[in-house]
């Protein structure tokens, strides 16, 4: 397995509810380190260009007005198979579909306040990484 690096957003109901800190633990305490981590309050254009893949789905205005409606988490989280253990560690989209002992399942109240973003494959996750850091915001170990 290779080291990869992924992108994570912590989203505004996980910074409002106060779980910034329990949700890093979890990516921690399963092997991923942070490798890049700023605190953001996302414009609509920022929003709306993250989330260009979705933009002829029936939920993407109400995606936008969410993201925009307080502070994020951004973050590169790094290590063997980041990816996939991220996306792993988040559960379902749904929360009511999200396995116990996930994030979403421990912390998220819907399908679209699921408290946090996890990149979805390795294209997804260089073009996710690269729109919110560029490569001097980078540690890598
Ligand atoms: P995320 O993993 O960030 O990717 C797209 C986001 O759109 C998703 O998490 C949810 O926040 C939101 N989303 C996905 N499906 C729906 C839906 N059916 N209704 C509302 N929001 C959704």
């Amino acid at each position: 397995m290779a080291v990869e690096q992924t992108l994570s957003i912590i989203k505004p109901d996980g910074v409002k509810k106060g779980v910034i800190g329990q949700v890093i633990a979890r990516f921690e305490g399963a092997g991923l380190k942070v490798a890049a981590m700023k605190m953001a309050h996302l414009t609509r254009a920022q929003a709306e260009g993250f989330y260009h893949v979705h933009q002829q789905r029936p939920f993407f205005g109400s995606l936008v007005e969410f993201m925009t409606s307080g502070p994020v988490v951004l973050m590169i989280l790094q290590g063997e198979n980041a990816i996939a253990k991220n996306r792993e560690l988040m559960g379902a989209t749904d929360p009511a579909k999200a396995a116990p002992g996930t994030i979403r399942k421990d912390f998220a109240s819907g399908i679209e306040q699921n408290t946090v973003h996890g990149s979805d494959g390795p294209d997804t996750a260089a073009f996710e990484t690269q729109y919110f850091f560029n490569v001097f915001d980078r540690v890598n170990e």
